[in-house]
């Protein structure tokens, strides 16, 4: 007999395993959540909230935001009038604690929301034990506890590189690259993706001098072409350095910092020195630890929980969410499949479109699309018209200061449905959503060209990007 039963139980607490948590308490389940997180709150419980909240998108996004704000400050106030006397200089463990403050507060207020939703916290880690009649035991901490259904949503971890040991200070991954206690003066990364992108810009805007070295030959392949090729150009002004095409040698670390050896893109031995190094070359799921073969949990070769589409593993009630699972690794993709496995355990259809989730770059200028990129429908042989406006014809934009970028709608040539969106440029975040609700109901560039947006506002170049479509732009 177990120590604890309930109806569900959620393996891990990031945003796929609360909000599934949330969701199947407000359904009437008796839900559980178990969270073996290290770091402790307050109260020295394990914090709630996975990569997103605690190492991830939270407090990433706040020191890209103190760090745009210095940027502002030293480059674009001048020319607005705007005198600083005495310069501008940053206070690294001020802006260090404001972004510890924002993980404190929002990491405690899940904790608040599964009382509210009556969810059972429990630290520990969880682990199969067995699988019986009355659903299956799973060990959480010291405790065994049985559950009818089970949703596993334990989440990635940073990949490493064999030869560069991470030691969270002077070689670091997500973890310590949010916790510098200065700005290095030089500071290598290895990965041009999205974390080095944004960690990257974050030191840059500070001040170190940024190398960024990257394995593949063409830089932001998974991006549209045009925004990839803008977002290369103006990074590269901001003073970012981007290799691609690289091979990463030996790493040594010495007294004074990090020495990379590596083979240049024509082939060239080459050498880095910098003070920091931040390796971001992708993650892995988290199911080492899952005990999976107790209860012959179908993990594939890449560690990843085999599902289906709607997240049903090939065991019943067993589901699995988030980064364990395939697709892009996002926190919002992650709750939308919570959301959809609570409603399927409770008897409904359950809705998450993979096609529809949106991605963004939170740099400076912000980069942001949803559904195919102009590539991708070539090599699918979609016949399709594009409608591609530069900010530089916006006056918000242009009032506002930054007008770099532009926004890209490709639609069908035959029956102009919008197939895919993709912008570059200041509150590119923001402005996708349009894009995405358009998507899902199956919009097509003339309906959002037929659609009032306010004057004036970045979300005209949106307007004038669908007329654009139709060839018929006004404004530019
Ligand atoms: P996780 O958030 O990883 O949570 C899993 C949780 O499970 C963890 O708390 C872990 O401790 C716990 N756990 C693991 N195993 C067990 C076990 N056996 N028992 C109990 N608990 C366990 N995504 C975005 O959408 N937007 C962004 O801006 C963004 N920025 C990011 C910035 C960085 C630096 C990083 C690293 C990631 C970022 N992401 C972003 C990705 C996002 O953080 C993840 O996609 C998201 O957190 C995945 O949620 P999850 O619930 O699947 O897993
Ligand atoms: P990533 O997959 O975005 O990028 C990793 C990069 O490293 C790739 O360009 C890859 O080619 C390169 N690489 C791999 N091995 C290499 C090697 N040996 N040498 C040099 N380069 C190498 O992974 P990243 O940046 O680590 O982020 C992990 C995940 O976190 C991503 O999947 C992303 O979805 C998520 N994330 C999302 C954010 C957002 O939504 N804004 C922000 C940060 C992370």
């Amino acid at each position: 007999m177990a120590d604890k039963q309930f109806d569900v139980l959620v393996i891990g607490g990031g945003p796929g395993g609360y909000v599934a948590a949330i969701r199947a308490a407000q359904l009437g389940f008796k839900t559980a959540c178990a969270e073996s997180n290290p770091y402790a709150d307050p109260k020295g419980e394990p914090r709630l909230g996975g990569t997103c909240l605690n190492v991830g998108c939270i407090p990433s996004k706040a020191l890209l935001h103190t760090s745009h704000l210095f940027e502002e400050a030293e480059h674009a106030f001048e020319g607005q009038g705007i005198k600083v006397s005495g310069g501008v200089s940053i206070d690294v463990p001020t802006m260090i604690g404001r972004k510890n403050k924002v993980v404190d507060q929002l990491t405690q207020g899940i904790k608040g929301l599964f009382k509210k939703n009556k969810v059972t916290f429990l630290a520990g880690h969880g682990s199969f034990e067995s699988a019986g009649a009355g659903g299956y035991v799973v060990k959480v901490g010291n405790e065994t506890v049985e559950a009818k259904h089970v949703i596993i949503a334990t989440g990635s971890k940073p990949r490493h590189l064999p030869g560069i040991p991470v030691d969270n200070k002077i070689v670091c991954d997500n973890v310590g690259a949010l916790d510098f206690d200065a700005v290095p003066k030089k500071l290598g990364v290895i990965g041009a993706g999205v974390i080095g992108l944004e960690m990257g810009s974050v030191w840059r805007r500070l001040g170190a001098e940024v190398t960024v070295l990257e394995a593949l030959p063409d830089f932001m392949g998974f991006a549209d072409v045009d925004v990839a090729k803008e977002a290369l150009k103006v990074f590269a002004k901001q003073g970012l350095k981007i290799e691609t095409g690289v091979t990463i040698g030996d790493t040594k670390v010495t007294k004074k910092g990090v020495s990379i050896a590596y083979t240049d893109k024509d082939g060239k031995e080459a050498k880095l020195d910098c003070d920091r190094l931040i390796v971001s070359v992708g993650r892995v799921p988290n199911t080492d630890g899952l005990n999976a073969a107790a209860v012959g949990l179908n993990v594939n070769e890449r560690g990843q929980i085999v599902v289906d589409g709607h997240c049903k593993s090939n065991l019943p009630n067993v589901y699995a969410v988030g980064d364990v699972v395939r697709g892009p690794m996002l926190a919002h993709k992650a709750m939308e499949e919570a959301v959809m496995v609570a409603e399927v355990i409770a008897g409904q259809a359950g809705h998450c479109n993979p096609d529809m989730v949106p991605g963004v770059i939170y740099t400076s200028p912000e980069i942001a699309w949803v559904g195919k990129t102009e590539q991708q429908l070539k090599t699918e042989g979609v016949a399709y018209r594009a409608g591609k406006i530069p900010f530089m014809a916006n006056g918000r934009a242009l009032g506002s200061g930054d007008p770099t970028g532009f926004v890209k709608m490709l639609a069908c040539a035959s029956t102009d449905r919008i197939l895919g969106v993709h912008i570059i440029g200041a509150n590119a975040s923001e402005l996708i959503s349009e894009a995405v609700v358009a998507m899902e109901f199956g919009a097509a560039s003339e309906d959002l060209a037929r659609i009032c947006h306010a004057h004036p506002t970045l979300s005209e170049v949106v307007h004038e990007a669908a007329l654009a479509v139709d060839k018929r732009p006004l404004h530019f």
